[in-house]
């Protein structure tokens, strides 16, 4: 058994697609277990760059089978989108593709909802990237929800949107705003978009159980990061859905005795999208730079990221809640040019030295890091592909991580493109990835 959970060890964007995309290739399926298309997940292979956001990036390679699971909101719009773009690109994705039935599905009103709610008084402005993520995880949770399964009957599906739009119009109407919400396009549109999905939409959990049972293995790509996990992460700075190492069983129907290892993914540093506690950011040309060296737009809202210096006490945090046994460091080579790296070890929160992340989102807001400083390497290490041939002070800024946090750095990532990046021997991950 060697299923693997790959996670987002701080605010989302950590490289996970690229990571995803290099480990597939000792994977049957990849699967999705929770989010949306509020993902974005960039893959280079070569000239081309994907940037996947509800496919799983293991269906870039031929023959690797991808689930979209229970734990997912799906935008059947999207969705198709993403799906055409890559037959465009010649990866043909039939009968690699499955969806569960019990996903939940996104309605243009919850992209209404969401900006509708984001203008009611003194709501709580989060930056979210507006694609109805956080309404359809409200409906799900409030037992409202339509999912993926209710479409195949078509009489059962108007009723249950008809029913929905009802209740919509009374929201929007004491909100004040008059948009109008009408069942017969909705349903008109969904039918016609579900028409292609309906070959793919299957009980992915008695799939992918069935499928580990004949000893295929599986590697479950998280999207976002534990600091948007809504229970976990930065709340409510968070997204709507668990996307630590938790949701992959629940996301998928997938039992955690079935699960080998959890590895997490971090950047050599540290970003943030949208609004939020981020103690370790620089408003500073040095965030400039950060942003400048690491393209830091977002994949999907082309917004800028917040960036800073690599935040322990985040990274602790994280390798506890989601049981990190490896730790994955993503784009080292954007450090190259610096005379020295700050690392934040610990906080100053009230006065006091804290080693640990306070629990709610006012309590980080107001820490101050406590840094301990290491010294740059000052020359390229774009492409590397041998620990031997890192630089010292690279080397030691990544044993540094690794010992402070008490996890062992099993990759790192030297650039963005599939070859650019190390698997250290004698890791547990690369045990996880050989044994099979
Ligand atoms: P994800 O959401 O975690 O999959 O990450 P994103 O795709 O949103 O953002 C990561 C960005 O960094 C993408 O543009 C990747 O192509 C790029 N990237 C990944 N690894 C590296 C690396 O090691 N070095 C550099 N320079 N870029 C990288
Ligand atoms: P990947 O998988 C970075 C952030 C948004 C916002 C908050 C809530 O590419 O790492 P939402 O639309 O989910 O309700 O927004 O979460 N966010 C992400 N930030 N990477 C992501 O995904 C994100 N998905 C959501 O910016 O702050
Ligand atoms: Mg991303």
């Amino acid at each position: 058994m060697s299923n693997l959970i790959i996670v987002g060890a701080q605010w989302g964007d950590e490289g996970k697609g690229k990571i995803v995309d290099l480990l597939s290739e000792s994977f049957d399926i990849v699967a999705r277990y929770q989010g949306g298309h509020n993902a974005g997940h960039t893959v280079e292979i070569g000239t081309n760059r994907f940037v996947l956001q509800l496919i799983p990036c293991g269906l870039l390679r031929s023959g690797k089978i991808g689930v979209i699971g229970n734990g997912l909101v799906v935008d059947p719009a999207a969705l198709l989108k993403e799906v055409d773009a890559l037959e465009q690109n010649g990866v043909d994705i039939d009968r690699r593709l499955f969806i569960s039935n019990r996903a939940h599905l996104i309605f243009p009103y919850h992209r209404l909802f969401e900006r509708e709610s984001e203008r009611v008084s003194k709501r709580i402005s989060i930056g979210t990237t507006s694609r109805g993520i956080g309404p359809a995880y409200e409906d799900k949770a409030g037992r409202r929800g339509i999912r993926v399964g209710d479409i195949l009957d078509e009489t059962n599906f108007r009723c249950l949107v008809e029913t929905a739009v009802a209740e919509k119009q009374l929201v929007l109407r004491a909100w004040g705003c008059d948009a109008a919400v009408d069942t017969a396009p909705i349903v008109a549109e969904y039918l016609v978009l579900c028409r292609r999905l309906k070959p793919l939409i299957t009980d992915t959990s008695m799939f992918l159980n069935r499928q580990m049972d004949a000893g295929q293995s599986v590697l479950f790509e998280g999207a976002q990061g534990t600091m948007l996990d809504l229970d976990h992460g930065t709340y409510p700075y968070v997204t709507s859905s668990s996307s630590t190492a938790g949701g992959a069983c629940t996301g998928l129907g997938v039992a955690p005795t079935r699960i080998a290892g959890v590895v997490g993914v971090s950047k050599a540093y540290t970003t943030r999208v949208g609004g939020g506690p981020f103690p370790t950011e620089e408003n500073s040309t040095m965030g400039e730079t950060l942003r400048g060296r690491g393209k830091e737009y977002g994949a999907v809202t082309g917004r800028s990221r917040r960036c800073g210096w690599l935040d322990l006490p985040v990274l602790r945090y994280s390798s506890m809640v989601n049981g990190l046994d490896s730790l994955i460091i993503t784009k080292l080579d954007v450090l190259d040019t610096l005379d020295e790296i700050p690392v934040c070890t610990a906080y100053e929160y009230e006065g006091s030295r804290i080693e640990e992340m306070p629990p709610l989102a006012d309590m980080l807001a107001r820490v101050h890091p406590i840094y301990e400083t290491l010294p740059g390497w000052k020359q390229s290490t774009f492409g590397l592909q041998r620990y031997e041939d890192l630089p010292k002070q690279a080397r030691e800024y990544l044993e540094f991580i690794g010992s402070r946090l008490g996890v062992e750095v099993a990759m790192i990532s030297t650039g963005p493109e599939r070859q650019q990046g190390i698997v250290l021997p004698g890791t547990k991950l690369q045990k996880l990835l050989t044994d099979r």
